[in-house]
């Protein structure tokens, strides 16, 4: 699909700078405008200013290549900008937009176009090694994240991870089943799973790449394959999207793969936390007070604050049964981060500003977009109010929302260093809920590197 330096199509796609002289007047001059000029067997991308940086770079070849169907040279180096930040982005845009998605429409799809990356950066082929491997795994989570609900739910995601993590001989893979989550009293993803006709399930991949560490990080996945809301049932309007619920659980299976593919040195585990939080007769009640696996009593004041139950429970399971020293928990948990950072910023919280400071570097490396939000003890105090039991999920007061559920979470994870990331807005495309993203794989990958 990709290839480096063959020059084999007829077609090159060129940038043109401001700095360049416009001869040809049929060449749109308008920030990143593309042109095809056919006797120059040329089209050119027009860039306003004479540096750009990497987002706008990816973003303008993503909207270009969605729509291209031509087979392309692309001159890498007339880019103006780094050659490696260029090819990264390049290859990003090209891998993410060239996928071949699921669908169950019935209409044939057209052919995805073929790429030549033609650059004088000399590790290019062993960046499109490293990218190919990240962007199966990536892509594999994509997918995972549009399925449908009445095609993907616990016991399918469960069966889609085994079989791929399957390939990977150094993953350990262990699926929880609703017995198996029972016996571990694993009350607080019980109470979310009680209206659901299906059985709940815990996936964790396990992959020890650095004996001589005694490091053990845990991705916990919130993984809600729809989200009604449950009693405190969600209007509509707002229910549209929800499949996209599990994304977390999804990108901490991919990531462990991605991880383990790449052979990286680190000892690392995914733990998926899965349930529908469906209404019905057997639905849990708002008032009901539910124990956690940690042995914490939790009144459910809103049944649709369930991502922070099952997340906790999967923390308690992360560090009591499978010996996790740090914790790393990703969920599409709160509206209120969408209200704060829109689609385009990851929410991090963390009770540990060296891991945070990693971690930042992390997501500058693999250029995804984080803010640092804060708990705060005014968060936990509003949790503690509850008449008769330790906590509440959800208190009456809702400023800031996102930081109450990162408080939350924070009440189970001891004394581990612990990074909450919100992808509540990052997990879909920009202001459409249409496509999953995979957010944050590349990001692990630069941290566990
Ligand atoms: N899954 C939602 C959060 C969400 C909202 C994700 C929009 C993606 C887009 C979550 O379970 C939820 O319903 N949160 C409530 C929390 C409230 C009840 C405290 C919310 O954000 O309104
Ligand atoms: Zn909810
Ligand atoms: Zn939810």
């Amino acid at each position: 699909m990709i290839t480096i330096n063959n020059n084999k199509y007829e077609l090159t796609l060129v940038a043109i700078t401001s700095k360049d002289s416009v001869k040809n007047p049929f060449i749109i001059c308008k920030d990143l405008a593309t042109t095809l000029i056919t006797s120059d067997k040329k089209i050119y991308m027009y860039f306003k200013s004479e540096k750009i940086n990497f987002q706008t770079l990816k973003n303008a070849l993503i909207n270009f290549f969605s729509n291209n169907q031509y087979d392309l040279n692309i001159n890498l180096d007339s880019f103006p900008i780094d050659k490696k930040l260029g090819l990264e982005a390049t290859l990003d845009a090209i891998l993410y937009t060239n996928a071949e998605r699921i669908t169950y429409k019935t209409c044939k799809m057209d052919k995805k176009p073929k790429y030549n990356i033609d650059t004088k950066f000399d590790k290019a082929k062993e960046l499109l090694n490293k990218f190919s491997i990240i962007y199966q795994y990536k892509n594999f989570a994509r997918d995972l994240q549009d399925m449908p609900p009445n095609k993907m739910y616990p016991e399918k995601f469960a069966d889609s991870v085994e079989a791929e993590a399957k390939k990977i001989p150094s993953i350990k893979i262990t699926i929880l089943k609703q017995a198996d989550i029972v016996k571990n009293k694993m009350g607080m993803l019980l109470s979310v799973n009680a209206g659901s006709a299906r059985d709940a399930r815990v996936v964790i991949l396990e992959y020890n790449g650095n004996s001589a560490s005694k490091e053990k990080i845990a991705l916990v996945g919130k993984g809600i394959t729809f989200d009604t809301g449950g009693v405190s049932l969600k209007p509509s309007f707002a229910m549209e999207g929800m499949k996209y619920d599990m994304s977390g659980a999804a990108i901490a299976c991919s990531s462990v793969m991605a991880i383990a593919s790449l052979k990286q040195k680190c000892n690392l585990i995914a733990v998926a936390c899965l349930t529908e939080n469906h209404i019905g007769s057997t639905a849990t009640l708002v008032e009901s007070i539910v124990t956690s696996m940690n042995g914490k009593t939790v009144e459910i004041t809103n049944t649709d604050a369930e991502g922070r139950l099952v997340v906790g429970d999967g923390v308690t399971y992360a560090i009591r049964k499978l010996s996790a020293t740090k914790i790393i928990e990703l969920s599409t948990l709160t509206g209120a981060i969408l209200i704060a950072l829109d689609n385009y910023m990851t929410g991090v919280f963390s009770n540990n500003d060296e891991f945070y400071k990693q971690f930042k570097l992390a997501a500058l490396e693999a250029n995804e977009e984080i803010w640092r939000m804060p708990i705060h003890e005014k968060n936990t105090k509003l949790l503690k109010e509850a008449t008769i039991a330790d906590l509440k999920n959800s208190p009456v007061y809702r400023n800031g929302g996102s930081s109450i559920a990162a408080a939350f979470i924070q009440e189970f994870v001891e004394d581990k260093p612990f990074i909450h990331l919100d992808i509540a807005g990052t997990a879909t495309e920009t202001r459409k809920i249409s496509s999953g993203t995979g957010v944050m794989v590349r990001t692990f990958v630069e941290l566990f590197k």
